[in-house]
């Protein structure tokens, strides 16, 4: 039947049904981009748990010798300087490893009521004098449920991100609606060189990074933490104006 020949009623029925199948279609959509994510998330963090573990055993013991030469040299001896550097190359290795244990432990999301508006003054409060860069003009509470902890190193990340790429960023926060769910949208944008259209969909990747210093788990464990809450993230961004990272945390 040709929907022309339809009644204005029976229209406005077939329309709900539409909508109803384009909303279900977009939700299974989403649901298995997430799982895709999960799995790779999973994977990964299998070896990279492995890899941490087979470097630590290892590692102590070239500390423990290292302290052990440190002791043997005098006071004066010139090469004290050269073990001090051994010692504190093998104190960033360990700081590396922690970094990827962090990532690959499967940590239980312990979801509360919380208030995102206080979560986020807290983090920039947190960040002393670089935190006169961030704009964030809100003051009344808005309640989502989630792990506070997890939740403040999401927050984190993204400012962190946003402060490396530009000099001033906006975070925005507002109640609505994303694939019928009830939840928080919370926006970070800058004022940074932007992200390339062809690396937009390598960003959120574990261990992509253009820092020097960068060890581009950031983004991936902003990521992790919030499919873990059952949202999603994701970017906009315009090279040489900025970038905007998008996350929606749903309610229930
Ligand atoms: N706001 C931003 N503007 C421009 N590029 C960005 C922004 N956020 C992320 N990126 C790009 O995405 C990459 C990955 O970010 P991610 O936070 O995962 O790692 P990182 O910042 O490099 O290192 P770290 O593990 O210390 O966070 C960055 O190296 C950078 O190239
Ligand atoms: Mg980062």
């Amino acid at each position: 039947m040709r929907k022309g020949n339809l009644k204005k009623a029976e229209k406005n029925d077939m329309n709900i049904v539409i909508d109803a199948f384009h909303t279900l279609g977009n939700e299974i959509k989403s649901l298995k981009e997430q799982l895709v994510i999960k799995e790779r998330l999973a994977a990964l963090g299998e070896v990279s748990a492995g890899i941490a573990h087979e470097f630590r055993n290892p590692m102590a013991v070239i500390a423990g010798h290292v302290r052990l030469l440190l002791k043997n040299l005098d006071q004066g001896d010139s090469r004290r300087e050269i073990v001090h550097g051994i010692l504190s190359e093998i104190e960033e290795m360990n700081r590396i490893m922690e970094e990827f244990l962090k990532f690959s432990r499967a940590e239980p999301i312990d979801k509360v009521d919380i208030d995102i508006t206080k979560t986020i003054k807290a983090v920039i409060s947190e960040m002393g004098d670089e935190g006169e860069r961030i704009e964030f003009p809100f003051n009344d509470a808005i309640m989502a449920k989630g792990d506070e902890i997890l939740l403040r190193q999401v927050i984190k990340n993204l400012i962190r991100n946003a402060l490396d790429a530009g000099d001033r960023v906006w975070i925005d926060i507002e109640n609505g609606l994303s694939l019928n769910k009830e939840g928080v949208f919370i926006s970070v944008r800058d004022n940074g060189k932007g992200i390339p259209e062809e690396d937009l969909k390598k960003v959120f990747m574990p261990f992509y990074t253009t820092k020097e210093r960068g060890m581009g788990i950031g983004l991936a464990l902003v990521q992790k933490i919030i499919i873990g809450h059952g949202g999603n993230v994701g970017v906009e961004s315009k090279n040489g104006k900025g970038s905007i990272f998008k996350l929606f945390l749903p309610v229930v």
